[in-house]
């Protein structure tokens, strides 16, 4: 059986949607125009033919989804394809030209078996419902933008009704002679009619009762699909960059809000260094609050990816178990501190361990001078207070900015009593920093100390 998410499944899907594309094209073309089969659309047509032949085959082996649950019987599958769609695929599917042309000689006569194949290619225009399914498909698995998508879709159809229009048009007013020019004509018409621009070259002719039921149905349409559009190309536009616009409308309320409060200039511009920095190395997503909704196990999963990087910086993680990555993971906060920020001050109590993910953060001693230590990524810190219930034995600043993680006494105290391997790890960096003399300056990364 094929499953929905097979890789090729995806190809031929595309390839089907360029099939039915092409067919939906052509199809109303050669009923206006009524130009014979010969040469490589002749070629075109049977080959279209053998490809829906082939899906129709390969129908009978999709696994099919309904409301979330996939239907994998073979049988259940095919009762089900036979019921619904078999019928219009397997006549889409019929060689058209290649039948009429072995019909002549059985003795129907030619012009007739023409016009009878023309009308009755007609069926293979009802592929495109079939495909607006796998539009749908296509939209709900894409990973694109989800606003460009749609709006491609939204063309697709809108380029492909006009298509139709057209041909209608064309049909009802007659050619003149050049294909090309009278097609161009007609999708002028259309378009001018649709987008309801009306330049009134092209009109009715009035005493031709369907050319101005036709116009006015189309005007009708028009309407209807020009404000549907614009209402959504206002909507994707918008949505384009909520990221950003979400930035921006931040910004603007702090900036208000500070003003407001009259916050000293140097305190508003950190400030906006900070969102700034936000917005630069995250697009300002608050992740944690964005997965919020997601079930426990799933959001593990996107925490585990969003921290990877940390865990691999991070030496005493590397080896640890997945049962203690996984329960120390969803644990871990990220925080970001600007150039000079302190992370705590000596003599605080103390809540959270950190983790330096990226930046460097410096560990002053007991005047705040002098640098006892500069920590950077994949150190830790602030772990004394915790192990020892102790208050915190020297202050932490940032020397630039700083993306670290933390972790909390309750999680800290939990992870150390089930993982005592972690445990000693930790315990034995505490031990041998608060072993080191107070005012000795140790500079360069505590792991290689
Ligand atoms: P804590 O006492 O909670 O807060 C200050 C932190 O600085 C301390 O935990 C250690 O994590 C860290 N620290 C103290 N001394 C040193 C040192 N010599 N080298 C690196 N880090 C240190």
């Amino acid at each position: 059986m094929i499953y929905p998410d097979n890789r090729w499944k995806h190809a031929w899907d595309g390839f089907i949607l360029f099939a039915v594309t092409f067919a939906a094209i052509e199809v109303p073309l050669r009923l206006v125009f009524g130009y014979t089969a010969k040469g490589w659309i002749f070629v075109a047509d049977s080959l279209l033919a053998a490809i829906f032949l082939v899906d129709v085959v390969l129908q009978f082996y999709t696994v099919q989804s309904e409301q979330g649950r996939l239907i994998v019987d073979r049988s259940e599958v095919r009762r089900r394809y036979m019921k619904s769609w078999f019928v219009p695929d397997f006549l889409a599917a019929l060689p058209f030209d290649l039948i009429f042309l072995l019909a002549g000689p059985l003795g129907l006569p030619a012009l007739l078996a023409q016009r009878i194949s023309r009308l009755v290619r007609m069926v293979r225009v009802l592929r495109l419902f079939h495909l607006a399914g796998i539009l749908r498909t296509i939209q709900r698995q894409s990973t694109l933008h989800p606003g460009l998508l749609r709006m491609s879709i939204l063309a697709y159809w809108i380029l492909m009704a006009a298509h139709w229009v057209s041909c209608g048009w064309l049909a009802i007013v007659g050619s003149t002679g050049d294909p090309l020019l009278d097609y161009l004509n007609a999708l002028y018409w259309c378009l001018t009619t649709i987008a309801t621009v009306g330049y009134g070259d092209i009109t009715p002719d009035r005493t031709n009762a369907v050319q101005l039921i036709y116009t006015m149905a189309v005007m009708v349409l028009g309407v209807g699909v020009y404000g549907y559009l614009i209402g959504n190309i206002a909507t994707m536009i918008a949505n384009l960059d909520v990221a950003r616009a979400h930035h921006q409308e931040k910004m603007e309320q702090v900036t208000a809000f500070m003003r407001y409060r009259n916050i000293p200039p140097r305190l508003q511009s950190r400030i906006r260094n900070y969102y700034n920095y936000l917005w630069e190395s995250r697009r300002g997503y608050d992740e944690l609050s964005v997965i919020t909704d997601l079930p426990d196990s799933l959001k593990a999963d996107v925490v585990i990816h969003l921290n990877m990087e940390i865990l691999e910086k991070v030496p005493i993680f590397r080896g640890s178990s997945n049962e203690f990555i996984r329960e120390l993971v969803v644990e871990l906060r990220p925080v970001v501190y600007t150039p000079g920020d302190y992370v705590f001050r000596r003599g605080e109590l103390g809540e959270r361990m950190y983790f330096v993910s990226k930046g460097r953060v410096e560990i002053l001693t007991v005047d705040d001078i002098e640098i006892k230590a500069t920590l950077g990524e994949g150190d830790f810190f602030g772990e004394m207070a915790l192990l020892f219930h102790q208050p915190r034995t020297a202050s932490a600043r940032a020397a630039e900015y700083c993306d670290l993680y933390y972790l909390d006494r309750s999680t800290f105290d939990r992870v150390l009593r089930r993982y005592p391997e972690f445990k000693k790890k930790v315990v034995a960096f505490a031990e041998e920093r608060s072993s080191r003399p107070h005012d000795a300056v140790a500079e360069g990364h505590a792991s290689d100390v």
